[in-house]
């Protein structure tokens, strides 16, 4: 057989998946192993959801639908924009897909050309860099460690005249600082100043815990300029469902919506009916979940300061990234083979030396995490 694609070939696989796929290995095996490494809420989804959805099944909503995702749903997500976030896009601009993750992928198709330049905030979410490569444009990481994880004028340093996009994620996976309005601010400038595009990947937006979510589009002149990237996989326990949204300006949504024609088509049509009832319905269900992942936070990385290390600013999402000061990948290995935990290296989201727990697991689980970490480090060589 002739050589597979290059472009594809170069591209590492998920790290998160890989290291949940071993983990899931180990176990099979009948080894004890605590898997922290991916993020995906471990409730169930709200019953009012499936039951929506169930509903739309019986009701015959199994057929194609319109290519930017049902009018029903696009209306509620315009509303949704406009109220939490003040961005203001109506239903033309939405494209529903098939997760978030597909959402940036069309975004990137529909915004690149070959050698445009975009850049990536680390530490960064893995599949980012991948999206970028595959539409053919260049990744240009700047990186936030030693920053407080918010962004400074040294941005500035990394646009030059090929620069397309600027990738942004608040809160973050996997540090979950949440962006300041003088981080996004500068962000919003240099966009204006250079004609840049800002995507803006939101799906952690229900999940902070002390600060308040903020979104780039509904500053000063950047609705035109910004791709808000959204979801229901985290606020409402809906990874499996695989619905996403982005909103854009007409002319990126129109792009967007071609590459969603020639791909995918749509996402499955009665999912996108329990997605209406997720917006709809009583939004309860989203703060029960976060107030125990808040009490989850406090106690994971109580458990890791109290061993000595320090964890970055944990104000969103569900994810503790921890300063380990070392290899990383060598302490995410020993780890797992010793101490049969499974968390994910900090150099998959190019951040060396950091390791990234999820804290989306039982509270009995992460007692039982933490005390392998503990007992590992205290006879650590
Ligand atoms: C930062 C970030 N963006 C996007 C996604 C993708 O979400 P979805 O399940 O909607 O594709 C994830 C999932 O882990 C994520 O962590």
């Amino acid at each position: 057989m002739r050589p597979l694609s290059e472009k594809i070939s170069s591209i590492p696989p998920s790290a998160t998946i890989e290291i949940t796929d071993r983990a899931r290995r180990m176990k099979s095996e009948g080894i004890d192993v605590i898997s922290l490494s991916i993020g995906e809420p471990d409730f169930e989804t709200p019953k009012h959801i499936t039951d929506a959805c169930i509903n739309a099944l019986r009701e015959g909503k199994t057929h194609y639908e319109a290519s930017q995702g049902t009018l029903e749903l696009r209306e509620a997500i315009s509303e949704k924009l406009r109220k939490d976030n003040g961005v203001d896009v109506d239903a033309s601009g939405i494209v529903v897909a098939c997760g978030a993750k597909n959402n940036i992928y069309e975004a990137m198709e529909a915004c690149l050309n070959p050698g445009d330049e975009v850049i990536i905030i680390d530490p960064s979410w893995v599949s980012y860099e991948p999206a970028v490569r595959i539409a053919g444009g260049t990744p240009v990481h700047h990186s936030l460690n030693g920053k407080d994880f918010q962004i400074d004028d040294s941005l500035l340093e990394k646009v030059t005249g090929k620069t397309k996009m600027i990738v942004l994620n608040t809160p973050s996976n996997p540090t979950g600082s949440v962006l300041s309005k003088e981080s996004l601010s500068i962000v919003a400038d240099i966009c204006r100043d250079n004609d840049i595009i800002a995507l803006s990947d939101e799906i952690y937006e229900k999940l902070i815990y002390d600060k308040e979510h903020l979104s780039i589009g509904a500053m000063n002149d950047m609705a035109e300029r910004t791709i808000t990237i959204n979801g229901f996989s985290k606020a409402y326990a809906m990874t499996g469902w695989r619905i996403g949204y982005a909103a854009a300006s007409p002319e990126i949504a129109k792009a967007m919506t071609k590459v969603q024609q020639h791909t995918i088509s749509h996402p499955a049509t009665f999912a996108m009916w329990g997605a209406l009832a997720a917006l709809k319905g009583d939004q309860s269900c989203i703060k029960d979940m976060r107030v125990e992942f808040d009490r989850r936070r406090r106690y994971v990385c109580g458990e890791l300061e109290s061993m000595g290390f320090k964890t970055a600013p944990a104000d969103g999402a569900f994810y503790a990234f921890v300063n380990i000061n070392g290899d990383d990948m060598e302490r995410g290995e020993r780890w797992l083979e010793e101490a049969h935990l499974a968390a994910t290296p900090g150099t998959a989201f190019n951040a060396p030396g950091w390791i990234r727990i999820s804290y989306a697991a039982k509270m009995d689980t992460l007692k039982e995490a933490m005390r392998r970490i503990r007992e590992f480090e205290d006879r650590r060589d």
